[in-house]
């Protein structure tokens, strides 16, 4: 279990979140974001096939995430079983975030990241900056990753914005590759590799010259992210 200023990241768990991934991948709104593939109910079968292929068994973390309790660290019963303990102390998540293995190459160190906050009246509060800074700390300076990049649709510009705040740069388009609503969308690809994080973090150069007049990384505390 990992924390930022305001959240917390937990493991994710079949069982314990099937039914809230069921609920999120019925929201069309959502989907429209997070997916390029065609608009389907979501079925218990269909996701619990999704999670166990893209989540459970890949070797990249992924993170259910929720907001601090009010008071917290909370004291876990001891007589709880520990996970279920977790789950219950850290309450409803709001959103996930995890590095993807689509691409994930070993050799290289690039992996792909992946974040969206379900729950509406969560955005747009500073929690995708928080999330973002922490994974990119996580996979640069935890993982020993070189890359992380993702793709996010040309429609999506809050997202566009968030990524380029905190040092994405774009780097290709796949020209309308998505197809909703009757209308074609560009793909973006996105990146930001290990030494212009470092720079982000050094206070060297905190933007590059796509991203937004003043931005600058908010920058997890010096304290150990493994506390
Ligand atoms: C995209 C997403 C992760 C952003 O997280 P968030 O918590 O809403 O964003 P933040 O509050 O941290 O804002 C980050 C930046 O995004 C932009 N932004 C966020 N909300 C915005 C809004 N309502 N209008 C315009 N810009 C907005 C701004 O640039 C903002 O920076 P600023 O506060 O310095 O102006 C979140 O909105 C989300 O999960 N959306 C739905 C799913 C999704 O789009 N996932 C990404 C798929 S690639």
């Amino acid at each position: 279990m990992y924390e930022t200023e305001r959240l917390v990241l937990r493991a994710f768990d079949l069982d314990t979140d099937l039914d809230i991934i069921i609920r999120w991948g019925n929201d069309a709104e959502y989907m429209t974001l997070q997916s390029s593939g065609p608009q389907m109910p979501a079925t218990r079968e269909s996701s619990k096939e999704f999670l166990t292929a893209h989540i459970t068994k890949s070797k990249l973390p992924f993170f259910m995430v929720c907001e601090k309790p009010a008071v917290w660290p909370v004291q876990l019963n001891p007589e709880e079983e520990y996970f279920k303990a977790h789950v219950k102390a850290c309450g409803p998540p709001i959103g996930t975030i995890g590095l993807q293995d689509s691409p994930f190459d070993f050799k290289n160190r690039v992996a792909g990241l992946g974040i969206g906050l379900a729950d509406r009246k969560h955005r747009a509060k500073g929690y995708g900056t928080e999330l973002m800074n922490w994974m990119l700390e996580y996979g640069f300076m935890e993982l020993g990753l070189h890359r992380i990049e993702l793709r996010v649709y040309s429609f999506n510009e809050k997202a566009i914005k968030l990524y380029r705040k905190i040092g994405f740069k774009e780097e290709g388009r796949l020209r309308k590759t998505y197809f909703r609503g009757g209308q074609w969308y560009d793909i973006i690809l996105m990146a930001v590799l290990e030494e212009e994080w470092f720079d982000i973090r050094k206070g060297l150069k905190g933007q590059d010259e796509q991203a937004e007049p003043g931005a600058t990384a908010i920058l997890p505390d010096a304290k150990p992210i493994l506390s």
